[in-house]
């Protein structure tokens, strides 16, 4: 841990521009919130303390973020940047600060360690991290003397029309110095802009005056991006989403349509697995080497060993062996696990069940609290009944077993190794192994019924 550091979060604004009932920091960018990506950031500099600041929407933000050793602090109501590190103070302790905004979702790890090493050689009060827009927009400018040192930050609303054409803008990240003058001056500074709020930004201007504001520009505008509508909130998932494939592609994996596929941040893909087009890997999940995903697969927390195939199905907490085949059309449901070389596709759902090594559910099926034998063979239509009103129950099916097709297996039931269910079959006893089982009305045939019957 790194003792003489604390980061601060300002996460209490309205977020007005995003016109939502949420709190912004709490919008998703490639299925995470945006404060939980800004909080990944900070995993490599182990901060001492991580102080979230809440205001608007503060106990959604408190509970999306419970339990992760988190400090928050309360600011209520919101008024403004300034106003919000001040409500930190009382929580603060190592000398120096990281000040960021939670709607930062790019930011890179390498710019906040710029930003402190920056901080420290140059004994600063202030450090902040810029970078040149092609386009400024509603960016805070950076303004410089003629010797280069920045001045001031100018808030667009607040700017000149020559102050606007100034290119270099505030990320709104700052390193500082934890000590009285530097709170002084925060206390001091004065609601008299445009929006009628306590700015950060103002502080620069004090540092500069003091000669101890420090600066340092990273060359690549988008990781700096600040979230603060909803077009921004699309480019921003756009950008995350190409760097992610991007990585995957570096790292040995086929990307078919990078278009049309998207792969969270904690997903991992191994070498020379193949991803089709419209393919969304989502959560924690594990892909091995060599699988071909997709096209139209959709994975949620789910695992893949090497080898396995998948194609328009959705498996959602799911565990497929090496070199199974899931699809088309299967649904793994969270607890299914597929067994090496197993078989499912075709319009089968299984739930919280396991399928040994080579078992096959090929064509129509619901496999639900069940456990499957290796080389077992579920036939079209068999449904595990498992589900009486109230609770439910497990159907075992042993291994080398054959379940004719259209079989309702009514748990709990068991059905031995190597026994055969026939065709159309009811089973709710158990069927010892080796046994022929049959459930269904007899056929009836009457001869010759027909033969007297007038044909018109
Ligand atoms: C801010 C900067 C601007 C910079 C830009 C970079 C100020 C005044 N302006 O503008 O110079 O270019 O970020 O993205 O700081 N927040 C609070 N309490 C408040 C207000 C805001 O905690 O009272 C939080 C917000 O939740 C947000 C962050 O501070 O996470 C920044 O606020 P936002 O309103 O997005 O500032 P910008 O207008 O983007
Ligand atoms: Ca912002």
């Amino acid at each position: 841990m790194n003792n003489s550091l604390d980061v601060v979060i300002l996460a209490a604004g309205r977020g007005t521009r995003m016109r939502s009932q949420h709190p912004k920091v709490l919008h998703s960018v490639a299925g995470m919130p945006m404060l939980e990506h800004v909080l990944r950031t900070l995993h490599g500099l182990h901060p001492a303390r991580v102080v979230v600041v809440v205001g608007h929407g503060a106990d959604a933000v408190r509970s999306a973020m419970k339990d992760r050793g988190l400090t928050f602090a309360l600011q209520d109501p919101p008024q403004g940047t300034g106003h919000a590190l001040l409500c930190a103070r009382s929580v603060i302790s190592a000398p120096h600060i990281v000040v960021l905004p939670g709607d930062v979702p790019l930011l890179p790890a390498e710019a906040l360690k710029l930003l402190l090493n920056r901080h420290r050689e140059a004994d600063a009060l202030l450090t902040l991290l810029t970078t040149e827009r092609a386009e400024p927009g509603q960016y805070g400018r950076v303004l410089r003397d003629e010797s280069g040192a920045v001045t001031r930050v100018v808030e667009a609303a607040d700017a000149t029309d020559e102050e606007r054409s100034v290119r270099e803008v505030n990320a709104g990240v700052y390193c500082m110095s934890n000590c009285l003058p530097m709170w002084q001056a925060l206390e001091t500074l004065l609601p008299d802009n445009a929006q009628g709020e306590v700015y950060i930004t103002d502080l620069v201007k004090r540092a500069a005056a003091d000669g101890r504001c420090a600066a340092v520009t990273w060359p690549c505008e988008t990781d700096l991006m600040g979230i603060n509508d909803r077009c921004d909130l699309a480019q921003a998932e756009g950008y995350l989403r190409q760097r992610i494939l991007q990585q995957l592609m570096v790292s040995g994996v086929t990307v078919v349509d990078p278009g049309s596929t998207y792969v969270s941040p904690e997903a991992e893909v191994n070498e020379d697995t193949v991803l089709y087009p419209n393919t969304h890997i989502y959560g924690k999940c594990r892909v091995g080497r060599g699988c071909s995903v997709g096209p139209g697969a959709h994975l949620e927390d789910t695992e893949l060993e090497d080898g396995v195939t998948t194609l328009w199905s959705m498996l959602e907490g799911a565990w497929v062996g090496t070199g199974a085949r899931v699809g088309p059309y299967a649904h793994l449901r969270p607890g299914a696990r597929i067994g090496p070389s197993a078989r499912v596709g075709n319009f089968v759902e299984v739930k919280a069940a396991s399928l040994g090594n080579g078992a096959k559910a090929n064509h129509l099926a619901y496999i639900g609290d069940a456990t499957v034998g290796a080389g077992a063979n579920i036939g079209a239509g068999t449904i595990t009944c498992n589900y009486d009103g109230t609770r439910k129950h497990h159907t075992h099916i042993g291994g080398g077993a054959f379940i004719g097709s259209n079989t309702a297996l009514v748990a709990p039931v068991r059905v031995g190794e190597n026994a055969v269910v026939g065709a159309g079959s009811v089973i709710d006893r158990d069927v010892p192994p080796y046994a022929l089982a049959l459930g269904r009305a007899p056929q009836v045939v009457k001869e010759d019924w027909n033969r007297d019957r007038e044909v018109t």
